[in-house]
């Protein structure tokens, strides 16, 4: 499982990061970034599905 964020789309609301800080961090505006590569480690994927949902701007996807 991997998360993806739609650069395009965010607008920088924290939720990801605050949700699944082992999955997303900030830049220096505050818009999410995935960390690495993206990819969910065992036991992540509760935490990344949560991310996914509270996304006001529906900018995360599961691939
Ligand atoms: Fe951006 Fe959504 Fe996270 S708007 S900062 S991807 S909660």
């Amino acid at each position: 499982m991997k998360v993806r964020i739609d650069a395009g789309r965010c607008q920088g609301h924290g939720r990801c990061y605050d949700l699944a800080p082992d999955l997303f961090g900030e830049d220096d505006e505050g818009y999410g970034q995935v960390i690495g590569d993206g990819s969910v480690p065992p036991g992540e994927e509760r935490p990344a599905r949560l991310a996914v949902s509270n996304c006001p701007e529906r900018a995360i996807e599961i691939l």
